[in-house]
């Protein structure tokens, strides 16, 4: 067996900061999380028309604000101004979508890990991975457990271990790509973040025998979640944060 990388992290993270307790990708959810027992948390990044990074998951700002069309066309001055929690609940009315120096800030003073997934705006994935990148290496510089940064692209993570080097970084994928050691050993990432749907005994074995560690998303039935950390697999995201926690 490989010597495995560090991995300073909880098996349990919080999907999009509050899975489907709280709007996600907020500081809201970030704070039901925490409340639920989380102490890792999985969030989107991506940059703003002015270049400021903030939180959202889509390309656009339709699903998950009460503003319209593409998340980078428009400054953060008027991201800010939306309101993020309603299409959520009432409770959460007014929730605006944080800026990554919010989140950063509150993860910071509350002791709380972060997997920070680069999520660029498309046509943005060099740009943003740099952006991101270098913030990570600012907001945390110091600290004793650094944030995990991850992504579906990978010449995001190239940008990404160009400017911050020192920062842990995973590869997400949905299907297990044949080199995807290759690809783990080229971004010289620490793990390889996988749909839980391909996640098996076998599978997890040869990921950590070829040197990283490997996470499964999103898992929101809590007899997967079970056999998921008993295959060993080193963490899983989840949505479900009442059933699904660390002990
Ligand atoms: O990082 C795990 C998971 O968040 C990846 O998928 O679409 O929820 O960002 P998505
Ligand atoms: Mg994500």
């Amino acid at each position: 067996m490989s010597c495995l990388p560090a991995w300073p992290y909880s098996p349990y993270i919080a999907h999009r900061n509050g899975g489907h307790l709280a709007p996600e990708n907020t500081l809201a959810a970030m704070r039901v999380g925490a409340a639920h027992g989380f102490t890792m948390f999985e969030f989107d990044v991506k940059l703003s028309r002015d270049g400021i990074a903030f939180l959202l998951h889509d390309d656009t700002l339709d699903r998950c604000t009460d503003g319209h069309g593409p998340a980078g066309a428009l400054d953060f001055g008027q991201i800010a101004q939306l309101d993020a929690g309603s299409w959520h609940s009432a409770g959460f009315a007014g929730e605006p979508p944080p800026s990554f120096a919010a989140i950063a800030r509150f993860a910071r003073a509350n002791d709380l890990a972060c997997n920070v997934e680069i999520k660029p705006c498309p046509g943005q994935e060099a740009e943003t991975g740099a952006a991101v990148a270098q913030l990570c290496a600012h907001f945390w510089q110091d600290a004793a457990v650094p944030p995990l940064l991850s992504s579906f692209q990978e010449s995001a993570l190239a940008e990404a271990r160009r400017v911050a080097p020192h920062m842990p970084r995973a590869l997400l994928v949905d299907a297990i790509p044949a080199d995807w050691a290759q690809r783990l050993a080229a971004l010289e990432a620490v793990a390889l973040n996988i749909n839980h749907r391909d996640a098996s005994a076998e599978r997890v074995q040869a990921i950590h025998a070829a040197g990283y560690r490997v996470a499964a998303w999103t898992i929101n039935e809590p007899g997967r979640a079970r056999e998921l950390l008993a295959l060993g697999v080193d963490a899983i995201f989840t949505d479900n944060l009442a059933e699904i926690r660390p002990a």
